[in-house]
């Protein structure tokens, strides 16, 4: 999609204004009223449109004006200053009423509005625009979306392309998680994965990429041991953004990344296993938030590492019962083998604490079905060690609009991962599931301050109410973490 922003609509183009509660008109939306000759007054009087938040109403073949429609779009109740997460669902909804019109252009007409806030109208343009039809190859033209660009009409163009610069950047994240989480598991393995993630060198990223024998030399053996019985080979990606003093030490953030989670031979039902390659949505955060770091030249240092796998059952997989070393020394008896996330991340997070000692480290994995019955299907689990870093991450959700909610990790509901077979076993009853999984992480954090967000409820949306985030493969994480960086760890 591109994005513009300019002085004046093309011709060709809706022309999107904005109205508030109240049918009160914006400056935009008058001076288009004027144009019509009221017709734009008296179509929205004529009906339910009220400008309550998210509602549109579309004019078309208006006379007075060039363009073929203009198109108005709710804000809700009139505020001080337009909230940024108001301002995006209304950009977001009046890119969803035009994207099939058959029109090859939607401008936004911003008087009265900041450069800043021109440019968030184009971020929100783009995200909501986001589309993965690789592989439609038999779609009707008619059945896709005809806009193709977005414009953004504004006096202040040269400040609002600059405030949108960064925005862009961070745009170009959540597309580039939104593709990997898309891509179906026979493509998208460990390997490719990884090479995907090598490409974003190009944005001055340096990525290393570790091989299954790199990794048993380090005694990943819990993690490689979930790759056991796939013919595909796991990988570790670790990539850093050096974008600070060259001695600071670095923020990390740690992916699950299960590229398939067939469950192993603790084997899932099929309905359970269809959404699985969605599994690495964690990873696939990861390497979305370095690319909009990197996108817009973060002030900070920042590391990434990725836990590539694929869970699979075969003759060499691992069996219930199983006891094995993580990189730790301490040793894991595997209940269930499709309690694999902890597994995983296991050793990533063992691994990313004693290479980096980072100042913190956040975990981002799809690790427990009981997370959705927990929190239904808007938030992400937050569970914490440290008290700030879990409120500078609710703050982040707050300005973002990536929803999560702060969970328990009560000492001593660690006797529920007691086994007399082992140091600790991955996964108890059902009661809890989602803290006992955390509870598993936490033994791996070696004091790191750290949080790790369970995203099972948010990773993938079948029936998406915020504009921005279209049906599918969400990016939920991008956005939060990197706000969480710009507000707390730059400048
Ligand atoms: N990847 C799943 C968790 C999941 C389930 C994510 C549904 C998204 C939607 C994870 O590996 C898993 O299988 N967890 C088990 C844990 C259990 C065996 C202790 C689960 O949630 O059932
Ligand atoms: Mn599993
Ligand atoms: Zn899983």
């Amino acid at each position: 999609m591109k994005v513009e922003f300019v002085k004046a609509a093309s011709e060709a183009a809706i022309v999107v204004v904005f109205v508030h509660e109240d049918r009160v008109m914006t400056p935009a939306a008058k001076a288009y009223d004027r144009k019509t000759k009221g017709a734009l007054a008296r179509a929205i009087g004529a009906g339910r449109f009220t400008g309550a938040k998210g509602q549109t109403l579309a004019l078309t073949a208006p006379a007075g004006v060039d363009n073929p429609q203009i198109l108005a779009v709710g804000l809700g109740a009139k505020e001080k200053t337009i909230a940024d997460l108001v301002l995006e669902a209304a950009a977001g909804a009046a890119y969803h009423a035009g994207a099939k019109s058959g029109f090859t252009a939607i401008a936004y007409e911003t008087e009265g509005l900041s450069a800043d806030q021109a440019a968030r109208i184009g971020f929100a343009a783009r995200l909501a625009s986001y589309r993965f039809d690789r592989y439609r190859t038999t779609e009707k033209p008619e059945a896709k979306p005809s806009i193709a660009t977005v414009q953004v009409i504004t006096d202040a163009a040269p400040a609002a392309r600059k405030a949108y610069g960064p925005l862009s950047a961070v745009a170009d994240g959540v597309e580039f998680t939104r593709d990997l989480v898309s891509e179906p598991a026979n493509v998208l393995y460990p390997e490719e994965f990884a090479k995907r993630c090598k490409a974003l060198e190009k944005l001055g990223l340096q990525v290393e990429v570790l091989t299954e024998a790199q990794m048993a030399k380090l005694g990943m053996r819990t993690l490689l041991a979930v790759g056991q019985g796939s013919s595909k080979e796991s990988r570790l990606v670790v990539m850093k953004w050096m974008g600070g003093a060259k001695t600071a030490a670095p923020v990390a953030f740690v992916g699950k990344g299960v590229c398939f989670d067939s469950g192993g031979l603790s084997l899932k039902p099929p309905g359970a296993m269809e959404d699985m390659k969605w599994d690495m949505g964690g990873g696939g955060a990861v390497a979305g938030l370095m690319c909009a770091l990197a996108g817009r030249k973060a002030k900070t240092n920042v590391v990434g590492v990725i836990g590539l796998v694929e869970n699979m059952p075969d003759g060499n997989a691992q069996r219930p019962g199983d006891v094995v070393v993580t990189m730790s020394g301490q040793t894991v008896e595997v209940l269930n083998t499709d309690a694999e996330g902890r597994l995983v991340l296991a050793d990533a997070l063992w691994y990313t604490q004693g290479r980096f000692k980072p100042r913190f480290m956040v975990d981002l994995a799809t690790l427990t079905g009981a997370m959705i019955v927990a929190l239904g299907n808007d938030f992400a689990g937050i569970f914490s060690n440290n008290d700030e870093l879990s409120d500078a991450i609710l703050a982040a959700s707050a300005a973002t609009g990536e929803r999560t909610w702060r969970m328990p990790l009560p000492d001593d509901y660690d006797r529920l991962i007691e086994t007399p077979i082992a140091d600790v076993k991955n996964t108890s009853g059902p009661a809890g599931g989602s803290i006992t999984a955390a509870l598993f992480l936490r033994k791996f954090v070696n004091n790191t301050p750290w949080a790790h967000l369970d995203i099972a409820p948010v990773a993938w949306k079948k029936d998406s109410k915020v504009p921005t985030v279209p049906d599918g493969a969400t990016g939920f994480g991008v956005r939060l973490l990197d706000r969480l960086v710009a507000d707390k760890f730059e400048g």
